[in-house]
This record gives structure tokens, C-alpha cells and sequence, in this order.
């Protein structure tokens, strides 16, 4: 039997998939489809707790659901499917808050985070605080296998498994605890500052969908060895972010090594590298450019996608929701 792998995106801006999200999340989730049985899901309801206006939430929902799409999401292969769609996630977080103390959802990074930015504990809205029991809901309504995740999500998979524990421990073997699988080298893309993580946020982003102007406006700022003043100083390649993202993006390896050479010779100027990464990266997403507009004018298609994945899902989810209901005596 294929091992069941489940996971979400939230889908918390309108600017789209960048860089960062596709290497660290997308690429290996399309990967997985032709491994195991893949569960993925745009988690709206996430979103909820930052974004409050109901148009933005809608169409970036939309947008995310069919940027997977464009990057080559099988819907045939896959359950794909919108989390507002599924009834049941928030009944069985209803259910297994019960599975979970105040004390352990402190701990949480995301409500420390916050914490970190806000005035006061207080403030802080609750759903944002209960996130990582939405987040278990999410899982546990699917009993999968494993969830491939970044980083900064590993403790909300964490506080996941112990609710399933805990749960288990009062009620039967009911719930799947899974596993968290974390792809070290790739769930922490750099930003084009070279420090931070990329993240949409910071607008250190490379996105994959923007205009051309604007790729290339990013593609061109990235950061390049500092103490590099003029092209025939010698260069670390380390110290310039384009290399990385050329490598990650698997560029000829034996061209890459030339270049760096060059660089460190300083026999090759920064534009020249820049665009060299601008040209493959637009190569690269080509095809994927062009399905999101093809996808984006036709509607219909895709709210059909839209119930078909929805209704796939639910089969399961609601077994799930029974089974869990009459564990706890409220069938
Ligand atoms: N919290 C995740 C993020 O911000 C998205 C997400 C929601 C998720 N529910 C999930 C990921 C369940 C994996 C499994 O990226």
C-alpha cells in the first residue's frame, strides 16, 4: 500500500507562489503524487486569522488553487481540495481541543511570534492561538501517513501527534499518529538579501507568476558579493545569492563551476550572472507561466475541479468524523 501524504498552503497573500514556496513546498509535493496517495489542500480558513477582507480572502484562495495547478498538480493523481469544503475539519477540531492544554499551545512559535510584535497576550485573536489545533483537525481528519512540511511548521506536527496521542490514550486506537518529514536543504530558500528567508512579506521574493518586469526587477537586486566593486575584483560565489538559486533550480552543473571560477578569477560581472539566472529562470517556469493564464480564463473548469476534489475528500473526512463521534460518545 502507498504510504498516505498529506499537506496545506495557506493561502495569506495575493501576490502568488514565489521562488522559495515552489523549491521548499511545491516541487516536492508535485514529486510526491507519483510516490503516495497525496492529499493537498489550500487552507483558507488559516487565513482567516490575518486577512479580513472577504473579496482578498476569496481570490487569493483562488489563485493559489490554480498556481498548483499551473505547476502540474494532477487532480487524477491527487486529492486536491479547498479547506473550507470540508465540513468535518472544524467539527473534529471541536472535538480534540479537548486533547490539548493552554500550557502546550503557548509554546507554540506563531503565537510567540506574535507575542513578540503584539502589546499584549490578550489581544491576540483566538483563532490565531488555536491555530495549531486547525492545523491537527487538517491532518487527523485524513490519517495520513507522513507530512512534508518546512521548518517552521515541524512543531505544529509535533503538537499534532500529541493530540492524536492523547486522544488515542482516552478513547482507542482511533486516530493516525503520522510522521513529519522535513527537507532540510530546501525548506529554507534565501531571500534575494541573501540573509533572511525568502518570504513575501519581507519582499525579498523572487515570484513565479508576476509580470516579467517585475522577476526581473528582483532577479536583477539580488544580493552579490559586497566587497565586489568592479567585475575584474575577484568574487566568493558564496556570497552571491544568484549561484545558489541557479544550483537549487539544477542548472548544468559544469557551467555553474565555470562561472564560479570566473568569479572568483574575476573574469564575470554580476549583471552578466544575473541575467543568466533571469533567462533559465523564466525558461525553467515556461510552460508553468502559460498554464496559469490559460487556467485563470477558464473558470468553470476549475470550480468544477473545485466540487469533484471537495467530494473526494469528504468520503474520507466524514468516515473519519463518525468514527471519532462515536469514540467520544456524541454519535
Ligand atoms: N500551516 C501551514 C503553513 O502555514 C499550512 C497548513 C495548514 C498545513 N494545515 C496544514 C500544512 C496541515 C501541513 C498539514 O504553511
Amino acid at each position: 500500500m502507498q504510504k498516505r501524504i498529506l499537506s496545506g498552503i495557506t493561502p495569506s497573500s495575493a501576490k502568488g507562489l514565489h521562488l522559495g514556496n515552489y523549491l521548499g513546498a511545491v516541487k516536492p509535493h508535485i514529486e510526491f503524487q507519483d510516490k503516495g496517495d497525496c492529499f493537498y489542500f489550500i487552507a483558507n480558513l488559516h487565513a482567516l486569522n490575518n486577512v479580513f477582507d472577504p473579496e482578498e480572502v476569496y481570490k487569493n484562495t483562488m489563485n493559489i488553487y490554480i498556481e498548483y495547478l499551473a505547476f502540474g498538480l494532477d487532480p487524477d493523481k491527487t486529492t486536491f481540495y479547498i479547506q473550507s469544503d470540508i465540513n468535518s475539519i472544524p467539527y473534529l477540531q471541536t472535538i480534540i481541543n479537548n486533547s490539548v492544554t493552554v500550557a502546550e499551545l503557548k509554546r507554540m512559535h506563531a503565537y510567540k511570534d506574535k507575542l513578540q510584535n503584539d502589546i499584549s497576550q490578550d489581544a491576540i485573536n483566538f483563532g490565531l492561538f488555536s491555530y495549531p489545533v486547525l492545523m491537527s483537525a487538517d491532518i487527523l481528519i485524513f490519517k495520513p501517513d507522513v507530512i512534508p512540511v518546512g521548518e517552521d511548521q515541524a512543531q505544529h506536527v509535533e503538537i499534532c501527534r500529541n493530540i492524536a496521542r492523547t486522544f488515542n490514550n482516552r478513547y482507542g486506537n482511533i486516530l493516525k499518529v503520522p510522521e513529519l518529514y522535513v527537507k532540510k536543504e530546501v525548506s529554507r530558500v534565501p531571500g534575494i538579501d541573501g540573509q533572511r528567508k525568502m518570504s513575501k512579506s519581507l519582499g525579498n521574493d523572487i515570484p513565479i507568476f508576476a509580470p516579467e518586469e517585475v522577476v526581473k526587477k528582483q532577479i536583477m537586486s539580488v544580493t552579490t558579493d559586497p566587497a565586489r566593486i568592479h567585475p575584474t575584483d575577484p568574487g566568493d560565489p558564496d556570497k552571491n545569492v544568484a549561484f545558489t538559486y541557479l544550483s537549487l533550480l539544477g542548472y548544468n552543473e559544469n557551467t555553474l563551476e565555470d562561472m564560479k571560477e570566473r568569479y572568483r578569477k574575476g573574469t564575470i560581472g554580476d549583471v552578466e550572472i544575473k541575467k543568466t539566472l533571469l533567462i533559465f529562470f523564466l525558461e525553467y517556469f515556461a510552460d508553468m507561466r502559460k498554464r496559469k493564464e490559460e487556467l485563470r480564463h477558464d473558470m468553470d473548469c476549475i470550480l468544477e475541479l473545485r466540487k469533484k476534489g471537495a467530494e473526494s475528500a469528504n468520503v474520507i473526512a466524514e468516515k473519519t468524523l463518525e468514527e471519532v463521534k462515536k469514540a467520544v460518545g456524541v454519535a
